[in-house]
């Protein structure tokens, strides 16, 4: 496995393996390396002929107040995670070769990145889009994965490649989990011991919504009865949305439920945000 560093370097390896007609599959991350993140590279391994993973903490992601320069950073243990699972190149450029100091070019997806995680966190998918749009161009792979952990992110950048032509087939991976169902995400290291074991509330509060839904309960009920249950837990210190929605536009749910649907959250336990949802098919 080659890790590289500039995009000049990136460039030649893909001329030379284009040229050769060679299939590339790409897995964007920030690193912190989990088998989430591995489980991609693990489905990306067995659909082409290359595979890349991308680490790069992406600044233009955070907010202001976000944890950009906490945000856990191992590059040793990450590129044996990776070669482990059979990936040929990592590519983890540094701030300045990705962002130059004039950079004034932005993606948006509009509406869809506005609800959800797009509601308090201000222009985070614009970040998003816009560094998965270069490392894309960069790399243009026939392939990319993405997690369903990050769903509302999956359906942004589906709707990106779809609305500006971009020929790469968006792929997404099932949720990995820990044993007691908390979804595996490199913020889950920033967790007390204490806060760890309170972390599964999250899990449970959608497993209950989901027990209501097939129950037939009402929307506004069942949103009801999962945020009592949230706040109830004393280490949920905040609690930023709990959303039903249909699963592929993320259309609010009023009354009768599709046949597709999504159940999402995200709350804070002490000073860490965490997000996980389920897809329902009825
Ligand atoms: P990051 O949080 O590192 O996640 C990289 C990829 O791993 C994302 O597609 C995410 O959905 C997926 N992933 C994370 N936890 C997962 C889990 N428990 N199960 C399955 N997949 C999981 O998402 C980003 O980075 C960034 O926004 C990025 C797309 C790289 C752009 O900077």
């Amino acid at each position: 496995m080659k890790i590289i560093r500039k995009i000049k370097e990136l460039k030649t390896h893909l001329t030379k393996l284009s040229k050769q007609g060679k299939t590339i599959g790409f897995v964007p991350t920030m690193g912190y390396l989990h088998e989430g993140h591995l489980s991609l590279i693990k489905m990306a391994r067995k659909e082409n002929d290359i595979v890349i993973a991308s680490i790069f903490v992406n600044p233009k992601q955070f907010g202001p107040s976000e944890d950009y320069k906490k945000y856990p950073r191992d590059m040793e243990r990450d590129s044996k995670l990776a070669e482990s699972v059979g990936a040929d190149y990592i590519f983890t450029p540094t701030k300045n070769e990705i962002y130059k100091e004039d950079h004034k070019t932005y993606v948006e997806v509009e509406e869809i990145d506005s609800i959800m995680c797009g509601a308090s966190r201000s222009g985070h998918f614009k970040g998003v889009c816009t560094i998965v749009l270069k490392l894309f161009n960069i790399i243009n792979p026939t392939r990319a994965y993405f997690g369903k952990k990050d769903y509302q992110q999956l359906v942004i950048i589906k709707k990106m490649a779809e609305d500006l032509n971009i020929d790469i087939d968006i792929i997404g991976g099932d949720i990995i989990r820990e044993e007691d169902n908390l979804a595996l995400s490199s913020r889950n290291k920033y967790l007390s011991k204490r806060e760890r074991e309170n972390a599964t509330v999250l899990y449970k509060s959608l497993k209950l919504a989901e027990d209501l839904i097939r129950d037939g309960k009402a929307v506004e009920k069942v949103k009801k009865e999962a945020q009592n249950f949230l706040l109830k837990n004393k280490y949920v210190k905040k609690f930023d949305y709990f959303d039903i929605r249909e699963l592929y536009t993320l259309k609010e749910i009023k009354e009768k439920y599709p046949k597709n649907i999504l159940i999402a959250a995200a709350i804070w336990i002490g000073n860490t945000r965490l997000i996980d949802n389920f897809i329902i098919n009825r």
